[in-house]
């Protein structure tokens, strides 16, 4: 018979002890551990995979084969019939590919996957599994967002051995599970939602969808600060984390890629929610870029690359005499260390003294920048705050800085330049090296070298 030990397991990386402690020594979080009881059969989700399996060939293990001739098979990916979903999935739902799609409460997961869904299903077998809502809820959103039933099949199912059975009796291509923090598996005591049901949950629906070639996609939902609740562990188990996020606009949600084994990450993808369900939006700088119409100092659009295209942003600093001792910086969308290097920069190389100044930067629409092209842009709208001259608003900028104070180029340049210009922007400010060969007769543009060149565009 099994025995059932009692274990303690970090919420937050997974890690086990054997007795209770305040804090982790793997990840160094405070009061993540908790008591779990776990009954002794070796590997209990891969068991459940395995019994669900038993109905497919190839389920054993493969043996030692050349790379070369590994039969590559159903690589064809499936549309998601959305633009923007397909895009950060890396071109398309593949075949036998896990995909988590985690986000807050509301965030339009269940929406998202349903209208994709009911929209492939005209071609492509579809299962959407609900284990949160019943299926009356599922079939009423279905019917007001006017989306084609016929040929989805539905079930209300928590049990993953059921959902592994369900499956193989009506062979889908592709397998909605909602959500697999109320998922169990049999073999593990404790309840649905701990750390031990959700891993091996997980666990079991990848292994599933490996063998059968299903492509499964997973809800999971998000604790309060952000991070996917369950073990990082099921971000390394699944193929694709994707996360559904609102910005500060609550009409907009974008989905952004955190990992992704079959392309690029840092793609985005931009929904708009409306009463009648998601919509997708197909020119993002358009709502990104939505400016008022006189402009203050301190404001300056930028050309920020996200994972395949360029997207427009519109960037704000605020610089202000400090009535305190200790000057604040404070930076909401950019790294808060390069703006203390660019202020240290704009000082040694410029001669513009902001040490005792506050100095707030936001990026507007609530966009992470990680790239080092808004360095350019940052400078340009601390300066413009401080000498308090609105920049025009057809300018738009880009480009690295360095510690020497040289301005150095950024990769895409040209496309930068292309996007901006189709969006009405007429005067760019622009690293010397990614400056365009041919330009337009109604083009201004100004490639500059050194940091101190950007003072005199400021006017
Ligand atoms: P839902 O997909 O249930 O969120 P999740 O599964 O991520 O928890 O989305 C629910 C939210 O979306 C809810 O706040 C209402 C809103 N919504 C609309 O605004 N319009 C719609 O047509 C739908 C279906 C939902
Ligand atoms: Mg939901």
């Amino acid at each position: 018979m099994a025995k059932t030990k009692t274990v303690y397991i970090c919420a937050s990386c997974g890690a086990k002890y054997a007795r209770w402690q305040g804090q982790c020594r793997e990840c160094g979080e405070w009061n993540t551990i908790s008591e779990q009881k776990i009954t002794e059969a070796p590997n209990a989700g891969a068991a459940v995979a395995q019994r669900a399996l038993s109905g497919f060939a190839g389920a054993a293990g493969s043996g030692v084969s050349s790379l070369s001739q590994v039969k590559i098979q159903g690589t064809q990916r499936i549309p998601s019939t959305y633009q923007e979903f397909d895009r950060v999935l890396g071109g398309g739902i593949v075949p036998g590919s896990v995909v988590l799609i985690g986000g807050n409460p509301g965030a339009g997961k269940s929406t998202l996957l349903l209208q994709t869904v009911c929209r492939i299903s005209e071609h492509v077998k579809v299962l959407y599994v609900t284990g949160e809502e019943s299926l009356e809820q599922v079939a009423m959103r279905a019917h007001r967002l006017g989306l084609p039933t016929n040929n989805v099949q539905v079930a209300a199912e928590t049990s993953i051995d059921n959902i592994c059975t369900l499956t193989t009796g009506v062979a889908p291509q592709v397998l909605v599970v909602d959500s697999i923090q109320v998922m169990h598996v049999s073999g593990v005591e404790s309840a649905p939602g701990s750390v031990s049901q959700v891993r091996e949950s997980a666990a079991a629906l990848t292994q599933f969808a490996k063998k059968t070639n299903i492509a499964v996609f997973m809800v999971g939902h998000v604790t309060k600060d952000g991070t996917l609740a369950g073990p990082k562990i099921l971000e390394h188990c699944v193929d694709c984390s994707v996360i559904l996020e609102s910005g500060n606009d609550p009409r907009f949600r974008t989905l952004r890629c955190h990992k992704n084994r079959f392309g690029a990450v840092n793609e985005i993808g931009v929904f708009a929610m409306t009463d009648s369900g998601l919509k997708e939006v197909r020119n993002p700088s358009a709502i990104f870029l939505n400016r008022q119409e006189k402009l203050a100092p301190g404001s300056l659009a930028m050309v920020v690359w996200e994972g395949t295209r360029p997207l427009l942003v519109e960037l704000q600093a605020l610089v202000d005499y400090s009535q305190y001792g200790n000057p604040r910086r404070l930076s909401l969308g950019t790294d808060p260390n390069r703006l203390a290097m660019l202020l240290s920069v704009l000082h040694r190389h410029a001669g513009c003294q902001l040490a005792d100044q506050d100095v707030f930067v936001n990026v507007v629409g609530g966009v992470k920048v990680e790239e080092t092209a808004s360095d350019v842009p940052l400078a340009l709208a601390l300066l413009s705050s401080f000498k308090g001259i609105a920049i025009d608003r057809t300018t738009i900028a880009f480009g690295e800085i360095g510690l020497t104070g040289e301005i150095r180029p950024v990769p895409s340049g040209q496309e930068r330049i292309a996007e901006a210009y189709k969006q009405g922007f007429k005067r760019f400010i622009v690293p010397y090296d990614n400056a365009p060969r041919k330009i337009s007769p109604d083009m201004e543009i100004h490639a500059v070298r050194r940091v101190d060149e950007l003072i005199e565009l400021v006017h």
